[in-house]
């Protein structure tokens, strides 16, 4: 099973720029915290804000997910909080091709106001487990403002877009819609920025087996980590990324995986996609019988009676702030993310390829606690307490 899994809402980020790919850019609410620069000093700070996250499971982890509430009164809107983009959209009423339950109604909202402007969002690979065609995953995407609540906090008169349009590859989702939450305060994050919130956030991104993952917005929860953060510069706040300056399978190495590539970190992609170069070099470490799979561009399999015996431990490594490295790693249970669907005695490996980018997500992800500094434009790790 498994396509280039949640891909798809990672090339969503694409949409903002990251890939020259078939997805146009959106542009709202660009209120970018410039790097450094500390909002709320001059307020009463707001307490963090914790909201619990399901896991999006299908034989493996796929997305974390919780609830935002939108409208007056109140609508639970469920939605993956993606590190990968800015934007808020969900499905609403209006979409009658979006299967999910408990659609937003627009109806009865007193405060929702419909925008005029339409966008269509091409996704290049799925986000659910069937092999990916072109073009199959398609949004078509409407502006709108209305309220929007997290915890006990609401902003009015919020951007947003409501899903007006999804092909049928969405209607997996046990979710209504993503909230971005990228490496520039943006939308809501700029509001609750505004109202005191500090700038940052932490992720609980636990494996389905231990639950209680959990997203705080506005602050660090120390009892769901062990040890001491350690943080790294992020380059730019485009995105989350920052400088790997190698890669280990099983403390092995090449010449190419000791070259620094740049890599971003997503919340909203399950793998971990690597250019080809790069793929080829960590595959060669790991089996020879590892082989690109044909129907789903961008993955790779083996035979499933093989893939659970093999060592496949993944290090990379990162350079703290105090100029230290440090390592994340990737234990071998992650290898394999499940037989495809079309060929179920070929089990997927979580590493996919796609020219020019280097993303990891929720693999690595659920085994540290991670913390999203905005404000001060770095990424905090410690290996998750469970
Ligand atoms: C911190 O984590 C603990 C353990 O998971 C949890 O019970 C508590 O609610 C969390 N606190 C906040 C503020 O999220
Ligand atoms: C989201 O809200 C729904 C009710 O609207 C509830 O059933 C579900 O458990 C909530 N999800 C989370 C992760 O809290
Ligand atoms: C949207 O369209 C309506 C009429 O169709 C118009 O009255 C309104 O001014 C437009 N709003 C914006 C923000 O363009
Ligand atoms: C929100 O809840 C927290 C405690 O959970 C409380 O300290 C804070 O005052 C509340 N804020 C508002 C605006 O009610
Ligand atoms: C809501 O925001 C829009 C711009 O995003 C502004 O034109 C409008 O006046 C605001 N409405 C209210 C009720 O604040
Ligand atoms: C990893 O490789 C290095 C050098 O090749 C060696 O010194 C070290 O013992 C190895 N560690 C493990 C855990 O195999
Ligand atoms: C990272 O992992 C590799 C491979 O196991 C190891 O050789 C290296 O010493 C580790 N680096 C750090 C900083 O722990």
């Amino acid at each position: 099973m498994l396509s280039p899994a949640a891909l798809g809402v990672f090339v969503l980020a694409a949409s903002e720029g990251i890939a020259a790919a078939q997805p146009q850019s959106i542009a709202i609410q660009s209120r970018v915290t410039p790097k450094g620069h500390t909002t709320g000093l001059r307020r009463r700070a707001l307490p963090a804000l914790g909201v619990p996250l399901d896991n999006f499971f299908l034989g493996t982890d796929l997305q974390w997910f919780g609830n935002i509430s939108v409208g007056t009164p109140p609508q639970d809107v469920s939605v993956v909080f993606d590190t990968g983009s800015f934007t808020l959209e969900f499905a609403t009423d209006e979409c009658t091709s979006c299967t999910q339950a408990n659609k937003f109604v627009r109806s009865q909202s007193s405060t929702f106001v419909a925008g005029n402007t339409t966008r269509r969002l091409s996704f290049a690979t799925g986000v659910g487990v069937d092999p990916v065609v072109n073009n199959d995953y398609v949004l078509t995407v409407k502006t709108a403002t209305d309220s929007v609540t997290i915890g006990n906090i609401t902003t009015e008169n919020l951007s947003l877009f409501t899903i007006i349009d999804q092909t049928p590859k969405f209607n997996i989702d046990p979710f209504l819609g993503i909230q971005g939450l990228g490496a520039s305060a943006q939308g809501i994050f700029a509001a609750l920025e505004e109202q005191g919130l500090p700038s940052l956030f932490s992720m609980f991104l636990t494996p389905n087996a231990v639950g209680n993952a959990e997203l705080l917005l506005g602050g660090i929860n120390d009892t769901q980590f062990d040890g001491d953060l350690v943080f790294t510069s992020v380059e730019d706040a485009s995105h989350w990324q920052t400088i790997a300056s190698g890669i280990f399978i099983n403390n092995q190495t090449t010449s190419l995986l000791q070259t620094p590539l740049t890599v971003i970190f997503d919340s909203g992609t399950s793998n971990i996609v690597f250019d080809d170069d790069i793929v080829d070099a960590m595959n060669a470490l790991i089996s020879p019988s590892i082989r690109p799979f044909s129907a789903e561009p961008g993955a790779f399999g083996l035979p499933c009676d093989e893939i659970d015996s093999l060592p496949a431990v993944i290090d990379m490594t990162f350079t703290a702030q105090d100029g230290t490295p440090f390592n994340l790693t990737i234990p071998s249970s992650e290898l394999n993310v499940g037989p495809f669907e079309s060929d179920p005695s070929t089990c997927q490996t979580l590493i996919n390829s796609f020219p020019g980018l280097n993303v990891v997500g929720g693999s690595v992800l659920k085994h540290y606690y991670s913390v999203w500094d905005i404000g001060n434009q770095r990424l905090g790790f410690a290996p998750n307490g469970e």
